[in-house]
């Protein structure tokens, strides 16, 4: 087991995906809201967020893989796909537990669009600007994060550490 120093604990991830929660029921009210799972990293944060969303949530799942090890491929493969039915003139929201080189994310996004939602916008736990290599943004962010690379609550390294109730960085 590598060494792993905590980030933002169980507390502080309670309080942000809260406040998250409360501003998109701000924004979406009434609506009907699709909300796009990324598996299997934004699982336990879209988890968190829609207990705590107060509004009408409807919940799809995508999964794509970039990452081996530390290290993203660059190549994105789509392993769960939706039908366009669950999406087609939706307000939709993609969630996603980090948003890294921004390739992913990119590549989501013109997914759904082709999909013709009514709306899209993207949600995403943490965000790592200095690392895009792709012009993307996120339109709900629950934290920025500088270049390390992060383990827990959702996010692997080899597929180990999802399930830490915390986010901590693994030391090198
Ligand atoms: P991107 O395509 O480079 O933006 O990578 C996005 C995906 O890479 C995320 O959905 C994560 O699964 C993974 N990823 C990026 N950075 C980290 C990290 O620090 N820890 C764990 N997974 C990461
Ligand atoms: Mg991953």
């Amino acid at each position: 087991m590598k060494k792993i120093k905590k980030l933002f604990g169980k507390k502080e991830l309670d309080v942000r995906v809260k406040e998250i929660s409360k501003e998109l029921y701000k924004e979406y009210g009434k609506k009907e809201v699709v909300f796009i799972c990324t598996l299997k990293g934004a699982v336990f944060f879209a988890c968190d967020l829609l207990k705590n969303y107060k509004g009408n949530a409807r919940i799809e799942f995508l999964r794509a893989s970039s990452y081996s090890g530390t290290k993203s491929t660059g190549k994105i493969e789509l392993n769960l796909s939706i039908s366009k039915d669950n999406i087609e003139n939706k307000d939709v929201i993609i969630i996603e537990d980090i948003v890294d080189t921004g390739r992913t994310l990119k590549f989501l996004k013109e997914y759904i669009n082709d999909m013709n939602p009514s709306s899209l916008k993207i949600c995403t736990l943490l965000n790592k600007p200095s690392r895009r290599v792709v012009e993307i943004n996120a339109d709900y962010v629950g934290f920025e994060i500088d270049d390390l690379f992060v383990v827990g609550y959702g996010l692997d390294y080899d597929q180990q550490y999802r399930n830490l109730p915390y986010i901590g960085v693994m030391e090198k």
